[in-house]
Protein backbone atom coordinates (compact mmCIF):
# COMPACT_ATOMS: atom_id res chain seq x y z
CA UNK A 1 0.00 0.00 0.00
CA UNK A 2 2.79 2.50 0.97
CA UNK A 3 4.42 1.44 -1.81
CA UNK A 4 1.62 2.34 -4.17
CA UNK A 5 1.89 5.48 -2.86
CA UNK A 6 5.08 6.17 -3.17
CA UNK A 7 5.27 5.56 -6.47
CA UNK A 8 2.10 7.31 -7.39
CA UNK A 9 3.79 10.37 -5.69
CA UNK A 10 6.89 10.26 -7.56
CA UNK A 11 5.19 9.87 -10.99
CA UNK A 12 2.74 12.38 -10.19
CA UNK A 13 6.06 14.69 -9.42
CA UNK A 14 7.95 13.94 -12.51
CA UNK A 15 4.94 14.63 -14.43
CA UNK A 16 4.42 17.62 -12.91
CA UNK A 17 8.04 18.71 -13.18
CA UNK A 18 8.08 17.82 -17.30
CA UNK A 19 5.02 19.86 -17.81
CA UNK A 20 7.31 22.76 -16.16
CA UNK A 21 10.08 22.09 -18.52
CA UNK A 22 7.85 21.93 -21.36
CA UNK A 23 5.82 25.10 -21.07
CA UNK A 24 9.23 26.91 -20.14
CA UNK A 25 10.64 25.63 -22.99
CA UNK A 26 8.15 26.69 -25.39
CA UNK A 27 10.07 29.36 -26.63
CA UNK A 28 13.35 29.52 -26.87
CA UNK A 29 14.17 33.93 -25.98
CA UNK A 30 17.31 34.49 -28.06
CA UNK A 31 19.72 36.95 -26.71
CA UNK A 32 20.23 40.67 -28.24
CA UNK A 33 23.08 42.32 -27.97
CA UNK A 34 21.44 45.42 -26.60
CA UNK A 35 24.25 48.47 -25.95
CA UNK A 36 23.88 48.44 -22.16
CA UNK A 37 25.15 44.80 -21.32
CA UNK A 38 28.35 43.69 -20.44
CA UNK A 39 30.78 45.24 -17.38
CA UNK A 40 31.07 47.89 -19.36
CA UNK A 41 27.23 48.58 -21.82
CA UNK A 42 25.98 51.93 -21.21
CA UNK A 43 22.30 52.93 -23.03
CA UNK A 44 22.12 54.30 -26.27
CA UNK A 45 20.40 57.62 -25.68
CA UNK A 46 18.95 57.31 -29.21
CA UNK A 47 17.43 54.28 -29.00
CA UNK A 48 15.98 55.24 -25.59
CA UNK A 49 14.48 58.36 -27.62
CA UNK A 50 13.21 56.23 -30.09
CA UNK A 51 11.79 53.97 -27.27
CA UNK A 52 10.01 56.44 -25.68
CA UNK A 53 8.54 57.42 -28.94
CA UNK A 54 7.10 53.95 -29.29
CA UNK A 55 6.06 53.86 -25.85
CA UNK A 56 4.16 57.32 -26.08
CA UNK A 57 2.76 56.41 -29.27
CA UNK A 58 1.10 52.95 -28.69
CA UNK A 59 1.67 51.06 -25.30
CA UNK A 60 0.74 54.45 -23.22
CA UNK A 61 -2.82 53.83 -24.77
CA UNK A 62 -2.83 51.29 -22.34
CA UNK A 63 0.43 50.85 -20.42
CA UNK A 64 1.28 53.33 -17.33
CA UNK A 65 4.92 53.87 -15.94
CA UNK A 66 3.86 55.00 -12.41
CA UNK A 67 7.16 55.21 -10.81
CA UNK A 68 9.32 57.31 -13.55
CA UNK A 69 9.75 60.94 -12.93
CA UNK A 70 8.86 62.84 -16.38
CA UNK A 71 12.18 64.83 -14.99
CA UNK A 72 14.46 61.83 -15.70
CA UNK A 73 13.77 62.34 -19.52
CA UNK A 74 16.48 64.50 -19.52
CA UNK A 75 18.80 62.78 -17.40
CA UNK A 76 22.58 62.15 -18.59
CA UNK A 77 23.13 58.29 -19.56
CA UNK A 78 19.05 57.85 -19.96
CA UNK A 79 17.30 59.75 -22.89
CA UNK A 80 19.07 62.69 -22.33
CA UNK A 81 16.57 65.09 -24.22
CA UNK A 82 16.95 69.00 -23.53
CA UNK A 83 14.93 70.41 -20.84
CA UNK A 84 12.62 72.37 -23.14
CA UNK A 85 11.38 69.21 -24.78
CA UNK A 86 11.15 67.29 -21.43
CA UNK A 87 8.46 70.43 -20.16
CA UNK A 88 7.06 70.04 -23.23
CA UNK A 89 6.92 66.24 -23.13
CA UNK A 90 5.13 66.62 -19.67
CA UNK A 91 2.51 69.46 -21.02
CA UNK A 92 0.48 66.26 -22.97
CA UNK A 93 -0.62 65.13 -19.45
CA UNK A 94 -3.74 65.93 -17.45
CA UNK A 95 -2.84 66.24 -13.52
CA UNK A 96 -4.85 66.37 -10.74
CA UNK A 97 -2.54 68.41 -8.48
CA UNK A 98 -2.37 66.99 -4.78
CA UNK A 99 -2.87 70.11 -2.83
CA UNK A 100 -5.27 71.91 -4.88
CA UNK A 101 -6.73 68.86 -5.28
CA UNK A 102 -7.52 70.86 -9.45
CA UNK A 103 -6.49 69.48 -12.99
CA UNK A 104 -3.65 71.31 -14.19
CA UNK A 105 -1.42 70.30 -16.91
CA UNK A 106 1.97 68.12 -16.42
CA UNK A 107 5.17 69.63 -14.97
CA UNK A 108 8.31 67.46 -15.09
CA UNK A 109 8.26 67.07 -11.77
CA UNK A 110 5.33 64.85 -11.78
CA UNK A 111 5.22 60.83 -12.40
CA UNK A 112 4.12 59.32 -15.76
CA UNK A 113 0.62 58.85 -15.79
CA UNK A 114 -0.70 55.72 -14.49
CA UNK A 115 -3.24 53.55 -16.41
CA UNK A 116 -4.77 50.15 -15.62
CA UNK A 117 -7.30 51.06 -17.92
CA UNK A 118 -8.16 47.44 -19.13
CA UNK A 119 -5.78 45.48 -16.43
CA UNK A 120 -2.78 46.12 -18.24
CA UNK A 121 0.07 46.07 -15.90
CA UNK A 122 2.34 48.33 -15.18
CA UNK A 123 5.53 48.73 -17.22
CA UNK A 124 7.86 50.64 -14.98
CA UNK A 125 9.64 47.61 -13.30
CA UNK A 126 8.65 45.41 -16.09
CA UNK A 127 11.83 44.82 -17.80
CA UNK A 128 13.63 43.68 -14.19
CA UNK A 129 10.19 42.09 -13.48
CA UNK A 130 10.83 39.36 -16.35
CA UNK A 131 13.41 36.98 -17.09
CA UNK A 132 13.95 35.42 -20.67
CA UNK A 133 17.25 33.20 -19.58
CA UNK A 134 17.38 30.56 -17.08
CA UNK A 135 17.89 32.22 -13.26
CA UNK A 136 21.65 32.75 -11.92
CA UNK A 137 22.91 28.91 -11.71
CA UNK A 138 26.83 28.68 -12.00
CA UNK A 139 28.71 31.88 -11.43
CA UNK A 140 26.51 34.06 -12.91
CA UNK A 141 28.84 34.68 -15.86
CA UNK A 142 26.66 34.55 -18.53
CA UNK A 143 24.17 37.30 -16.86
CA UNK A 144 26.88 39.50 -15.99
CA UNK A 145 27.65 39.50 -19.93
CA UNK A 146 23.99 38.94 -21.13
CA UNK A 147 21.99 40.34 -18.30
CA UNK A 148 19.15 37.98 -17.33
CA UNK A 149 16.86 38.28 -20.23
CA UNK A 150 14.32 41.05 -19.40
CA UNK A 151 14.31 43.33 -22.03
CA UNK A 152 14.97 40.13 -24.33
CA UNK A 153 11.74 38.71 -23.03
CA UNK A 154 9.82 41.85 -24.06
CA UNK A 155 10.83 41.70 -27.41
CA UNK A 156 10.03 38.12 -28.09
CA UNK A 157 6.58 38.82 -26.32
CA UNK A 158 5.87 41.44 -28.72
CA UNK A 159 6.87 39.75 -32.37
CA UNK A 160 5.51 35.84 -31.09
CA UNK A 161 2.26 36.47 -32.14
CA UNK A 162 0.83 33.70 -34.04
CA UNK A 163 -2.05 35.06 -35.07
CA UNK A 164 -4.71 32.46 -33.72
CA UNK A 165 -7.22 34.37 -31.10
CA UNK A 166 -9.76 33.11 -28.58
CA UNK A 167 -12.75 33.79 -26.46
CA UNK A 168 -13.05 32.87 -23.25
CA UNK A 169 -15.17 34.63 -20.50
CA UNK A 170 -15.74 37.48 -22.62
CA UNK A 171 -12.45 37.91 -23.29
CA UNK A 172 -10.22 37.98 -25.99
CA UNK A 173 -6.66 36.26 -25.86
CA UNK A 174 -4.48 35.80 -28.23
CA UNK A 175 -1.72 32.71 -28.70
CA UNK A 176 1.54 34.08 -27.84
CA UNK A 177 4.10 31.03 -26.98
CA UNK A 178 5.85 33.53 -25.20
CA UNK A 179 3.75 34.43 -22.62
CA UNK A 180 3.75 31.87 -19.91
CA UNK A 181 0.24 30.77 -20.33
CA UNK A 182 0.69 30.61 -24.19
CA UNK A 183 -2.03 32.81 -24.36
CA UNK A 184 -2.45 36.61 -23.80
CA UNK A 185 -5.27 39.32 -23.50
CA UNK A 186 -2.70 41.95 -24.98
CA UNK A 187 -3.77 42.57 -28.54
CA UNK A 188 -1.14 42.39 -30.46
CA UNK A 189 0.60 46.21 -30.57
CA UNK A 190 2.83 46.74 -33.05
CA UNK A 191 2.42 46.64 -36.54
CA UNK A 192 5.37 47.80 -39.06
CA UNK A 193 6.22 51.00 -39.76
CA UNK A 194 3.68 52.36 -37.53
CA UNK A 195 5.69 55.03 -35.58
CA UNK A 196 7.80 57.27 -37.59
CA UNK A 197 11.19 58.11 -36.15
CA UNK A 198 12.66 61.52 -36.82
CA UNK A 199 16.24 60.43 -37.26
CA UNK A 200 14.96 57.25 -40.17
CA UNK A 201 15.49 54.31 -37.74
CA UNK A 202 14.10 51.46 -38.98
CA UNK A 203 10.77 50.76 -37.82
CA UNK A 204 9.90 47.23 -38.18
CA UNK A 205 8.39 45.14 -35.62
CA UNK A 206 11.57 43.77 -34.69
CA UNK A 207 13.67 46.95 -34.60
CA UNK A 208 10.80 49.04 -32.71
CA UNK A 209 10.06 46.72 -30.08
CA UNK A 210 14.04 46.25 -29.13
CA UNK A 211 13.76 50.19 -28.80
CA UNK A 212 11.12 49.89 -26.53
CA UNK A 213 12.39 46.83 -25.00
CA UNK A 214 15.75 49.39 -24.41
CA UNK A 215 13.70 51.98 -22.99
CA UNK A 216 11.91 50.13 -20.53
CA UNK A 217 14.72 48.68 -19.32
CA UNK A 218 16.27 52.32 -18.85
CA UNK A 219 12.88 52.62 -16.95
CA UNK A 220 13.32 49.90 -14.80
CA UNK A 221 17.38 50.57 -14.36
CA UNK A 222 18.12 54.21 -14.63
CA UNK A 223 20.99 54.19 -12.68
CA UNK A 224 22.61 51.23 -14.57
CA UNK A 225 25.59 53.15 -15.99
CA UNK A 226 26.51 55.08 -12.85
CA UNK A 227 26.64 51.81 -10.87
CA UNK A 228 28.23 49.92 -13.87
CA UNK A 229 30.78 53.33 -13.21
CA UNK A 230 30.95 53.08 -9.39
CA UNK A 231 31.87 49.30 -9.52
CA UNK A 232 34.20 49.57 -12.06
CA UNK A 233 36.11 52.45 -9.73
CA UNK A 234 36.06 50.36 -6.55
CA UNK A 235 37.36 47.11 -8.26
CA UNK A 236 40.20 49.31 -9.82
CA UNK A 237 40.51 50.93 -6.09
CA UNK A 238 40.53 47.27 -4.56
CA UNK A 239 43.26 46.00 -7.19
CA UNK A 240 45.80 49.52 -5.98
CA UNK A 241 45.02 48.84 -2.29
CA UNK A 242 45.63 45.09 -2.61
CA UNK A 243 48.95 45.88 -4.10
CA UNK A 244 50.21 48.27 -2.01
CA UNK A 245 49.64 46.28 1.23
CA UNK A 246 51.25 43.33 -0.36
CA UNK A 247 53.91 45.46 -0.77
CA UNK A 248 53.74 47.08 2.65
CA UNK A 249 53.79 43.02 4.25
CA UNK A 250 56.88 42.06 2.21
CA UNK A 251 58.56 46.00 3.76
CA UNK A 252 57.22 45.06 7.12
CA UNK A 253 58.31 41.81 6.93
CA UNK A 254 61.36 42.18 5.51
CA UNK A 255 63.81 42.46 8.51
CA UNK A 256 62.34 39.32 10.16
CA UNK A 257 62.74 37.42 7.25
CA UNK A 258 65.54 38.56 5.84
CA UNK A 259 66.70 38.75 1.73
CA UNK A 260 66.35 35.07 0.18
CA UNK A 261 69.75 34.18 -0.12
CA UNK A 262 70.97 34.61 3.82
CA UNK A 263 68.07 31.90 4.48
CA UNK A 264 69.73 28.94 2.71
C1 LIG B 1 -4.70 47.65 -26.28
C2 LIG B 1 -4.02 47.76 -25.04
C3 LIG B 1 -2.54 47.47 -24.98
C4 LIG B 1 -1.54 48.06 -25.71
C5 LIG B 1 -1.64 49.13 -26.77
C6 LIG B 1 -0.30 47.48 -25.21
N1 LIG B 1 -0.56 46.57 -24.22
FE1 LIG B 1 0.81 45.45 -23.23
N2 LIG B 1 -0.68 44.54 -22.16
C7 LIG B 1 -2.02 44.80 -22.29
C8 LIG B 1 -2.76 43.92 -21.41
C9 LIG B 1 -4.26 43.89 -21.24
C10 LIG B 1 -1.81 43.11 -20.74
C11 LIG B 1 -2.08 42.00 -19.72
C12 LIG B 1 -2.12 40.70 -20.49
C13 LIG B 1 -2.52 39.49 -19.69
O1 LIG B 1 -2.26 39.46 -18.48
O2 LIG B 1 -3.06 38.56 -20.32
C14 LIG B 1 -0.51 43.54 -21.24
C15 LIG B 1 0.69 42.98 -20.82
C16 LIG B 1 1.93 43.43 -21.22
C17 LIG B 1 3.19 42.93 -20.72
C18 LIG B 1 3.36 41.92 -19.60
C19 LIG B 1 3.43 40.50 -20.07
C20 LIG B 1 3.70 39.59 -18.90
O3 LIG B 1 4.65 38.81 -18.98
O4 LIG B 1 2.99 39.67 -17.89
C21 LIG B 1 4.19 43.60 -21.36
C22 LIG B 1 5.69 43.43 -21.19
C23 LIG B 1 3.55 44.51 -22.29
N3 LIG B 1 2.19 44.39 -22.18
C24 LIG B 1 4.25 45.36 -23.11
C25 LIG B 1 3.66 46.24 -24.00
C26 LIG B 1 4.40 47.13 -24.87
C27 LIG B 1 5.91 47.24 -24.91
C28 LIG B 1 3.47 47.82 -25.60
C29 LIG B 1 3.74 48.84 -26.68
C30 LIG B 1 4.54 48.42 -27.80
C31 LIG B 1 2.15 47.36 -25.18
N4 LIG B 1 2.30 46.40 -24.21
C32 LIG B 1 0.95 47.84 -25.69
C33 LIG B 1 -2.60 45.74 -23.13
C34 LIG B 1 -1.93 46.52 -24.04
Amino acid sequence: MFRKIAISAVSALSLMTGAALASEGAVHIEDIPFSFEGPFGTYDEHQLQRGLQVFTEVCSACHGLKFVPIRTLSDEGGPHLPADQVRAYAKQFTVTDKETGEDREGLPTDNFPKNTSIGAPDLSLMAKARAGFHGPYGLGINQLIHGIGGPEYIVSLLHSYTGETKDEAGNTFYENPTFSTGWIRMPPPLSDGQVTFADGAPNDIKHMSEDVAAFLMWTAEPKLMGRKDTGFKAVLFLIVLSSLLYLTNKRLWASVKGPKKHQA
